[in-house]
């Protein structure tokens, strides 16, 4: 299936630009203090795409600045490249592999985290919200360990390129209801309710709120910007694919805040833990739910894609609000700010050293200890790809050579685990 942009970076480094590689230089040095598996997995990532993560320096020194071009592993290319061609051109039969594979994620997730499966109430019959839910695969395996839930969805046209939804009999099913719309373009849900009129896309956004009134027991949240997304060659602000990402992870959260059910479960594609971008989501929905981190160990794994799970959501709690506030001005600025990747860094939020520092010592720990499972995972699928097999360190092939164990090795890491 079509896959994203923001998917389509080399392993190492997949997902948009780096665009707060300041805060993210920090949490990185903090990550190889304290986690020996994060060291590897820089390593195998070097091996992959030197440019995008170059040797390690002091952080009094020049920045680590992520960037994913610079690709030069040839092996590693084509591979991708492969991969973007058999996703952009699905045929029926790829496409209902693509629905069976995300059920089976969905169903590896249950088993590790209980995500999918609603507690029963007396009262409430449960209630699931689906956004960028299509081909359907997640609503199905939530369906199957829920039998007499409602099911509702919201997820990109498949005329503006999104994919087709492939649960079985939908369509006629008095239990699902499906809005196909662009999520990024829910402007009164986004709190703008004024458009200026000289906006590119003024026509294009909407007042509407679905579901508006209605509460969820389970909300996904896995969006994931398309190549294949028809988004206009007048739109010029949504050319950037870390700006478009932005505007789609912020729409979705926003949305699932706004509808889901106080002690509610909440699950998100998010992309490299090794990030500030992600680090700062996990450390805000952990403010106001129980947050555990899940990556399939069958699928994806060679990316840097994983779920957050946050489960006893509050969404009326102060944190919550002050959340949602957040990522509503974040799409705001992505949506009606600049047009320039320059302006980006005001889109994700300026955030000075001690502010990461004040993060990284309340929340450092346990993130590390979240995260650690899931560059685990990433480490060892990359150890065995087929086009890093074999290369050493310096990025030269030699028979069986394996990961480094990191900057110094283990001697020199008391705090690693
Ligand atoms: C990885 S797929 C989701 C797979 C789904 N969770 C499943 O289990 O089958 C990403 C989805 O995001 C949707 N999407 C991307 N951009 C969107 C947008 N702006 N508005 C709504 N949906 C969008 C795509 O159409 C696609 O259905």
């Amino acid at each position: 299936m079509a896959e994203a942009t923001s998917r389509s970076g080399p392993a190492g480094g997949s997902g948009p630009v780096d665009i707060t590689p300041r805060p993210t230089a920090l949490v990185q040095e903090y990550l190889r203090k304290h986690l020996r598996v994060f060291c590897e997995l820089q390593e195998l990532q070097r091996l992959v795409c030197p440019k995008s993560c170059p040797p390690f320096r002091p952080l009094s020194g020049q920045l680590t600045i992520l960037h994913p071009q610079g690709w030069e592993n040839e092996q590693g290319d084509a591979y991708f490249q492969q991969q973007r061609q058999r996703a952009d051109h699905a045929d029926d039969m790829a496409k209902l592999a693509f629905f069976d594979h995300m059920r089976h994620i969905g169903a590896e997730m249950d088993q590790a985290t209980s995500a999918l499966t609603i507690a029963p109430s007396a009262t409430t019959r449960p209630a699931i919200l689906d956004l960028c839910m299509a081909p359907g695969g997640f609503s199905y395996a939530a369906l199957l360990h829920n039998p007499t839930a409602e099911l509702c969805g919201v997820t990109l046209p498949p005329s503006q390129g999104g994919h087709d939804l492939l649960i079985p009999d939908w369509a006629s099913s008095p239990d699902i209801s499906v809005s196909f719309r662009d999520i990024t373009m829910l402007a009164s849900e986004l709190g703008v309710d004024a458009i200026p009129p000289t906006h590119p896309d003024a026509a294009a956004f909407s007042r509407d709120r679905p579901f508006a009134g209605r509460q969820f027991d389970l909300v996904f949240c896995d969006g994931q910007v398309l190549r294949t997304h028809d988004r206009g060659a007048h739109a010029a602000y949504r050319a950037s694919p870390a700006r478009e990402a932005a505007r789609l992870l912020t729409a979705q959260l926003v949305l699932a805040l706004q509808r889901i059910r106080p002690g509610g479960t909440l699950v998100a594609l998010l992309h490299r833990a090794g990030t500030w971008h992600a680090l700062a989501v996990v450390h805000a929905v952990a403010g106001f739910a129980d947050v555990a981190l899940f990556k399939p160990a069958r699928a994806h794994r060679t990316r840097s894609s994983f779920y957050l799970v946050a489960r006893n959501v509050r969404p009326e709690s102060a944190a919550a609000r002050e959340a949602v506030a957040a990522w509503k001005a974040r799409w705001r600025a992505a949506t009606f700010g600049g047009e320039d990747d320059g302006d980006l860094a005001e889109v994700f939020g300026h955030v000075e050293d001690d502010g990461v520092e004040a993060v990284l010592k309340a929340f450092g720990p346990r993130y590390a200890e979240l995260a650690e499972p899931v560059f685990a995972v990433q480490a060892e699928a990359l150890r065995r790809a087929p086009f890093v097999r074999g290369r050493n360190q310096r990025g030269r092939w030699s028979a069986g050579a394996g990961a480094g164990a990191g900057p110094g090795g283990p001697a020199g890491r008391p705090s690693w685990r």
